[in-house]
């Protein structure tokens, strides 16, 4: 095989796809095998394993690997136990590089009938609060080489894929055996919180591939590999605003600006008027969705109280951002400066704003009455970075 470095376009390409890949569709066996593979390829190695341990971290519940044949593979007769090198990756969870795997210390030997194994590449799959939850590594560079910092650098970039497909997986798995509401959200917001803060640890990861070729197409390739993750974000956060807030559901975010609107209109004398547009629903996050009922809930009880009133219109649209706007054809905001003229009623709408980074404006319509409007942005990837 000749001798490839990062600087071929063919060979980092192959690196972005195997990361994307832990978004698509394929099922974890899928996605670690293609990992793998990739893993074999990048760094010429002629064997490479992923394993991955069970939730208590003590015992191997999917072992993959590659460049043994089926035959050896029934000679050798078990995966590994996590015994030796492979459980110092787990105990201590740093990369480890060796020229002869069989002289560390930490070395327990191979069974009968595996192949010998001499340079040794192992790279820990690191889940959230950095505990192990498995490892990948490569043996049997060609040629009899170590293997080098590139090939460390690839490895780890694939190992965090890894183990974000292993925590996705694991996630969605607990989602589908809950049922209650409360679980739902809270897995949710776990969801939010791991795969999408690491996808973008591993966009980073690649932004550090960056320094390391000066070659144009790879740069863009990088580039664009660094907006697909982010498109891969959206995509996920979409998901997890459909688990937050289930949609048949009968406490569905619509449903609940409807009933606010119906307990304010004993009050009110009539029926306010209410309007949606966008995927209410769907893509409101329930946290969003209760600052926006609280909102709701003061814009009407200030409606009763001080407009005057013979009609108002609610309008909730979703876009790029949650935007509530309440408009009434009452008597219009009596003071220059009504955020301290009352109450606490109009700074806390100021403030449930600003918490989720949108903004609030009351003032007078051009047509008459007061129009209110609340917008909060759908959270960006950028944002939660920061
Ligand atoms: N829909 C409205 N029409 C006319 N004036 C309003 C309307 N909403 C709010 N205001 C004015 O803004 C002031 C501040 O409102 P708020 O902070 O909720 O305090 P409070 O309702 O306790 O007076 C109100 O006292 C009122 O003068
Ligand atoms: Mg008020």
């Amino acid at each position: 095989m000749p001798h490839r470095s990062i600087r071929d376009p063919d060979r980092l390409h192959a690196l972005l796809d195997a990361v994307l890949v832990v978004g698509s569709g394929l099922d974890l066996e899928g996605v670690l095998r293609r990992i793998v593979a990739t893993a074999c390829d990048l760094t010429d190695a002629r064997y490479g394993a992923l394993g991955v341990l069970d939730e208590s971290g003590t015992t191997l519940e999917r072992f993959v690997h590659v460049g043994i044949d089926d035959e050896s593979v029934a000679r050798i007769g078990r995966p590994p136990e996590g015994a030796g090198l492979l459980g110092r990756l787990v105990v201590d969870p740093k990369p480890l590089r060796l020229t002869d795997s069989s002289a560390h210390q930490d070395s327990v030997g191979f069974p009968p009938g595996h192949p010998r194994m001499q340079s040794f590449l192992g790279v820990p799959l690191v889940v959230r609060g950095g505990e192990a939850c498995g490892n990948l590594y490569l043996t049997e560079k060609l040629d009899g080489k170590p293997f080098t910092d590139i090939d460390e650098a690839l490895v780890q970039t694939l190992a965090s894929a890894a183990s974000i497909a292993v925590e996705k997986a694991r996630l969605h798995a607990r989602v589908r055996e809950l049922t209650l509401a409360a679980d739902r959200e809270r897995i949710a917001r776990d969801l939010h919180d791991t795969v999408i803060q690491r996808l973008f640890g591993v966009g980073l990861l690649l932004q550090g591939v960056l320094p390391m070729t000066e070659v144009t197409e790879v740069r863009d390739r990088i580039s664009e590999a660094v907006a697909d993750i982010d498109d891969a974000i959206r995509q996920i956060r979409t998901t997890i605003f459909a688990l937050a807030t289930p949609a048949a559901s009968a406490t569905g975010l619509r449903a609940r600006i409807l009933e606010v609107c119906a307990q304010a209109s004993r009050s009110l004398g009539f029926d306010p008027d209410v309007r949606f547009a966008g995927p209410v629903d769907r893509l409101v996050s329930s946290e969003v969705g209760s600052e926006l009922l609280a909102t709701l809930r003061e814009a009407l009880a200030n409606v009763v109280h001080h407009a005057r009133a013979t009609e108002v219109h609610v309008t909730v649209s979703v876009g790029v951002e949650v935007h509530l706007e309440v408009h009434d054809n009452g008597i219009g905001p009596q003071s220059e400066h009504p955020h301290s003229a009352g109450g606490r009623g109009l700074p806390n709408m100021a403030q449930r704003a600003q918490a989720l980074r949108g903004s609030f404006t009351l003032a007078a319509h051009p047509h008459g009455g007061t129009v209110l409007s609340w917008r909060v942005p759908l959270a960006s990837p950028a944002e939660i970075t920061s």
